[in-house]
């Protein structure tokens, strides 16, 4: 679920669609929203598992600093979705741990 019209920022302007992978899944996004966001608009919570207990992890703070939405995109692992933009053809992956740089 998305909002499209705030009671105080008003109507969301115009976006262009475009789509990103996720777990091998492919979802719909607009280009320059946080990862995040698309995220939670395709109703996925859960982002990382924690590295000791397996515990799993999404949105906390939203602003980048906390680390709870950490995932490996495009072959990088522990980029902070919160605050990366969307771009058209991402690959997105849950990472469990401290997660694994991807050969290309
Ligand atoms: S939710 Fe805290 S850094 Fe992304």
């Amino acid at each position: 679920m998305r909002i499209v019209d705030h009671p105080i920022l008003g109507k969301i302007k115009e976006r262009k669609k475009v789509f990103i992978e996720v777990d091998g899944k492919k979802i719909e996004a607009y280009e320059g929203e946080p990862i995040a966001a698309a995220l939670l608009a395709a109703g996925i919570r859960v982002f990382r598992f924690t590295a000791k207990e397996k515990e799993p992890r999404g949105v906390f703070c939203a602003i980048g600093r906390c680390t709870d939405c950490i995932m490996t995109v495009d072959g990088i692992p522990n980029v902070r979705t919160c605050v990366t933009p969307v771009r058209d053809g991402m690959k997105i992956k849950t990472q469990v741990g401290l997660g694994k740089w991807e050969q290309k």
